[in-house]
């Protein structure tokens, strides 16, 4: 029987070693050893000459660089769950394939979120700076150092999907009450196993919590979907935590309400420039307001190769000629 040609994989970042070498072994992968994001000369030239390109969100793969595309470019597995830096549509009309890896990131970045959310509330950053940093420490007093109690408070989840679900599961065994804003409903069985509170007006809900997460993908319709206007509803003793994208919250907007005492704080795991960081954040993090992480949510050893499994999956499923599991849509 004739041997089916192995795909050219190109891939654009450093993987797991484990999925490296699997990837090897099955496709004829073209690994970037730099480690750092392609140049946009070398993505054009990846696109052209690759049958599947593994991107990740660091690289953007907009209609411009899509139409650069060779003949054999047939998919775009990317190696992450968000494909706002992938132009889907553009690809799928050059009859280009895209998939990701939603779920396996869902548990990890649903702790992050608690993390983030104790981190602010607690005040664990700046605590956790006091000894390493040699900041004077007089031992225990009994009004140093205070933050509040998540326990009986309200959280206002932003998009109520695997991941905003998830968060809803663990702030509940926190004790905190679940409202949550989505483009639909969930089944009444969810509703009921998280106690929760749906509210079709996103207005109203931040009106009304203590804690905000976002927890909705980027898209057009969610761009600045927390915008100034919005971020002026919320009671300036409530915080906001986002692990999803930066894009989401009008975060020139989400500065000024910090600086300005309008909101109490802000835990940060994704930037609306990524990489670069408004600086006015970072004195507000200095200052103790807000805490600031380089996009970890989903960074586990565990979800990290989950991913690249995942990955392969879809390359393997449509390389064979059946539609990958993990197809994207407009
Ligand atoms: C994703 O997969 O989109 C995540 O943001 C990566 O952490």
């Amino acid at each position: 029987m004739p041997q089916r040609k192995k795909p050219h994989v190109v891939v654009t970042r450093r993987l797991p070693g484990a999925i490296e070498t699997r990837m090897r072994e099955l496709f004829d992968t073209r690994l970037n050893i730099d480690d750092a994001p392609m140049s946009r000369e070398a993505l054009t030239e990846a696109v052209g000459q690759a049958d599947v390109l593994v991107p990740t969100l660091t690289d953007t793969i907009d209609a411009a660089l899509i139409e650069k595309a060779g003949p054999a470019l047939r998919l775009i597995a990317n190696f992450g769950t968000g494909v706002d830096h992938i132009d889907v549509e553009a690809a799928l009309a050059r009859g280009i394939t895209v998939t990701n890896t939603p779920g396996v990131l869902t548990e990890d970045t649903a702790d992050m979120t608690m993390a983030l959310i104790l981190a602010v509330a607690r005040r664990i950053a700046e605590g956790a700076r006091v000894i390493p940093d040699d900041v004077e420490w007089a031992g225990w007093s009994p009004t140093w150092m205070l933050g509040h109690r998540i326990t009986g408070k309200r959280l206002g989840i932003v998009g109520m999907g695997r991941i905003g679900t998830a968060v809803a599961r663990r702030a509940k065994a926190f004790g905190l009450s679940i409202h949550y804003h989505n483009r639909r409903r969930v089944a009444p069985s969810l509703e009921e196993e998280l106690d929760s509170t749906y509210w079709d007006s996103l207005d109203q809900m931040l009106a009304r919590m203590d804690i905000v997460s976002v927890n909705c993908p980027h898209t057009p319709a969610t761009y600045h979907l927390l915008s100034a206007r919005h971020l002026k509803l919320m009671k300036p003793e409530a915080i906001i935590v986002n692990t999803a994208r930066g894009e989401i919250i009008d975060e020139g907007a989400m500065v000024r309400q910090i600086e300005q005492g309008a909101l109490a704080g802000a835990g940060l795991d994704v930037f609306e420039h990524e990489p670069a960081v408004n600086p006015r954040l970072v004195k507000l993090a200095r200052a103790g307001k807000v805490v600031l992480l380089p996009h970890m949510g989903s960074a586990t050893v565990e979800g990290r190769i989950d991913m690249g499994e995942k990955v392969i999956v879809n390359i393997r499923t449509f390389h064979d000629g059946h539609r990958p599991p993990d197809r994207v849509l407009p």
